[in-house]
């Protein structure tokens, strides 16, 4: 299968201890779904030679790995791309901002892709419009990033709860980022980026909705600490992050939500940027009759969920893999359907993450006057 990545940049292509990388995954991937890459388009066309060169020549690298890069030729637009590579699928993991023209030429030329997330940070109306575009051509197979819903432990509560007929009745998320480690402009202004919870935070509200169900956008309520109250002043921002962004577009540091999910169950969102170092803090936690259902570090090789007294742990689980192999074998066989986010459902995702974004800075400024 030919393939192409837009965007050359950290989520297709790792930088080192990055936990995703769709590079890697797909040379691991091939020989099992033979795949040549032959396209990389970037903005940026000289990250896009210097990650290629460290793909054809990078030691530690297998010759099976190597081989999918062969025929891989840089493009400086998408439009050119699509002429003269011809690729049947494409990962997409460019900033919020930019999507949308990308969703379009793809579809008209009937290209599969994998959008990483966040689908946006515009309007939920304009995500809408991409909506319907993609939906223009349903031969073509959507697949949206959230990888949780391909993780082992997630499937494992999935199976405790339906397998006990369980309903949860209360569902919490926690996350709080290592925020000096984050060295992009983008993700410092809500502008580019739409925010913690819009970018970043949406990995678990897509979670809660994957336990919870659907939620009514009413009982959504939040808060949040901004930038310049006295809670909120931050002591290792990285250097020039902020610099030349207005007050009301830095990002809050901590943010509160909660809603009802329609079967009646609720849900909360806790979210930070307070943490130092390079150690994340998330946590997933839901409550059922009878029972307690933990999930701690989902990112990573420490995964373990614990059900009341009893631990499991997953620790050699790879969901970027599992996720790029089910985009692959669903291309080949779409009657397998085993997209577990496709656009329509990343949409309602988005718009919780939209509707948590609006209500903090709405209820925030409010208490404030
Ligand atoms: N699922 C995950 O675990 C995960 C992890 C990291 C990032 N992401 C998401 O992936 C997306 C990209 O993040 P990243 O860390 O790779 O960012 P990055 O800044 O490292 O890379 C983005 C690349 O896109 C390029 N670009 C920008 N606008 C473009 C355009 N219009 N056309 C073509 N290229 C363009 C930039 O030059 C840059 O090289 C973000 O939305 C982020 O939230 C997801």
């Amino acid at each position: 299968m030919r393939v192409a990545f837009v965007g050359a940049g950290r989520v297709n292509f790792g930088w080192s201890g990055d936990p995703w990388d769709h590079a890697t995954r797909l040379e691991n991937i091939n020989p099992l779904i033979p795949l040549q890459v032959v396209g990389i388009f970037d903005k940026n066309t000289e990250l896009a030679h210097q990650v290629l060169k460290q793909r054809l020549e990078g030691t530690n690298r297998s010759e099976t790995q190597r081989s999918i890069w062969k025929d891989a030729k840089i493009f400086s637009s998408l439009e050119a791309m699509i002429k003269e590579a011809k690729p049947e699928a494409v990962w997409i993991g460019v900033p919020p901002a930019a999507h949308g023209e990308i969703e379009k030429l793809c579809v008209s030329a009937g290209i599969h892709m994998f959008i990483e997330k966040p689908i946006s940070c515009g309007t939920p109306e304009t995500v809408e419009q991409i909506h319907k575009m993609l939906h223009s051509n349903p031969k073509v197979v959507v697949s949206v990033g959230y990888m949780l819903r391909y993780s082992k432990a997630v499937d494992y509560i999935k199976d405790f709860l339906s397998s006990r007929h369980l309903m949860p009745t209360s569902i919490m998320a926690r996350y709080n980022t290592a925020y000096p480690s984050i060295g992009s402009k983008m993700w410092w202004d809500q502008r580019t980026s739409g925010g913690p919870i819009i970018e970043q935070a949406t990995h678990f509200c897509d979670l809660l909705r994957y336990f919870g169900g659907e939620y009514d956008p009413k009982t959504v309520q939040a808060i949040s600490v901004m930038s310049n109250e006295p809670v909120g002043l931050l002591s290792n921002v990285p250097e020039g992050v902020e610099v030349g962004v207005p007050e009301k577009y830095k990002i809050p540091r901590a943010v509160h939500a909660i809603w009802k999910f329609d079967s009646g169950a609720i849900g909360s969102l806790s979210h930070g940027v307070l943490l130092h170092g390079q150690k994340y803090h998330t946590e997933f936690e839901i409550w059922a009759d009878g029972y307690r259902i933990f999930l701690r570090e989902p990112y990573t090789s420490n995964c373990e969920v614990i059900i009341n007294e009893k631990v499991v742990q997953f620790k050699d689980d790879d969901m970027y893999y599992t996720e790029d192999l089910h985009f692959l074998k669903t291309i080949q066989n779409p009657s397998l359907n085993l997209i577990r986010s496709p656009y329509a459902d990343a949409l309602n995702t988005y718009k919780l993450t939209w509707r948590i974004t609006k209500e903090a800075k709405y209820q925030t400024t409010k208490a404030k006057l």
